[in-house]
């Protein structure tokens, strides 16, 4: 038997943060976190949602321990504001999942001037995190769980230029999006143990799976003329938000996960099936790359992550 819902530990007397957990993949593993005994805090950015996911997931689990906490990823001073007010109320935190995001949106920028998708996926993540550093650090057992993509394979940083001005493409501003998030759980998981805390972070993956992330018309969002073929494949290579949900799930409470490791579906080209190893490109992996985006995210955002 594959490892899924079922094997999810008691997660009783635990924290767990989900951003974005009002939709897709947020929501299925607020459900499980949550049926498992976990207070599960949906970090989102509209309430309405939030509380219409709550009141989903009690649907199958009644006695869900749910809260929503308002957090807008694309606007740096709301997630400093988002962030203290959540130590306050939560100074320890088990699980933070940094799972919300957007794709393939046209050429925008976030209130702060950064390229909307790096802005929200990545550098409202990187703020997030680190601003809440004392709340998981020291804590037993405690993981971040960063959600990436198989389309960080399709990106690379570009460390001059991370808005894309001038060069804009929406699917290169999302792999790059994607990649940063899988290059900064990496590190993250760097600095944790230099420093020897007793928290780790872990990357993961969904592969393809059926959400609100591509908004309506998908196939007409695709490059290369791929819209057709994609309309062929999707469901072969795509599943329920339920099953994709469940490499998040893996990377957050399985046993014998490791700091800096990877996750995603065991299926064809990693796109469906139940967790497993993933495969990261090597510049992922990369310290010195790593090291540089970090050091870039801290300049954007002017979040540090200070030895102490
Ligand atoms: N679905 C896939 O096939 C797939 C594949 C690879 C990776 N992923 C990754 O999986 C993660 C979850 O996506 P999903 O597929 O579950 O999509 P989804 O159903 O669209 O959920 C995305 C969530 O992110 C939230 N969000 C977007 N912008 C935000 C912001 N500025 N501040 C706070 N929250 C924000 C959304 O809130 P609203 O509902 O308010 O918009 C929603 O709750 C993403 O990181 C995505 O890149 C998904």
């Amino acid at each position: 038997m594959k490892w899924n819902n079922e094997n999810v530990p008691d997660q009783t007397g635990r924290v767990a943060v989900i951003t974005g957990a009002n939709s897709g993949i947020g929501l299925e593993a607020a459900r499980q976190l949550a049926g498992k005994g976990a207070h599960v805090v949906l970090a989102c950015r509209n309430e309405a949602k939030a509380n219409a996911a709550m009141d989903d997931i009690r649907t199958t689990f009644p006695d869900a321990q749910l809260s929503f906490h308002p957090l807008n990823l694309a606007s740096q001073k709301h997630v400093r504001m988002s962030a203290t007010a959540l130590k306050k109320l939560h100074p320890r935190i088990d699980l933070l999942i940094n799972n919300a995001g957007v794709m393939w949106l046209e050429e925008g920028l976030t209130e702060d001037g950064y390229d909307r998708q790096f802005g929200t996926n990545h550098l409202g993540h990187f703020t997030f995190t680190l601003l809440l550093r004392d709340c998981f650090a020291n804590v037993d057992g405690a993981r971040v769980v960063t959600v990436s993509s198989l389309a960080h394979r399709g990106g690379k940083i570009h460390f001059e230029n991370p808005t894309l001005a001038s060069e804009y493409g929406r699917h290169k501003a999302y792999c790059q999006s994607k990649l940063a998030n899988l290059m900064f759980a990496i590190e993250l998981n760097r600095q944790l143990q230099t420093e020897g805390n007793k928290a780790i972070s872990v990357a993961c993956h969904p592969g393809g799976s059926n959400t609100n992330l591509a908004g309506p018309g998908i196939s007409s969002k695709l490059p290369f003329g791929l819209g057709s073929a994609f309309d062929a494949l999707w469901g072969l290579f795509t599943q329920s938000a339920a099953k994709g949900a469940l490499p998040t799930l893996f990377a957050a409470t399985a046993e014998n996960v490791a700091g800096g490791d990877y996750y995603g579906p065991d299926g064809p080209f990693e796109a469906i099936g139940y967790p497993k190893k993933a495969r990261a490109r090597h510049y992922a992996r990369d310290a010195a790359l790593g090291k540089k985006l970090w050091e870039l995210s801290e300049r954007l955002t002017g979040a540090s992550w200070s030895p102490r």
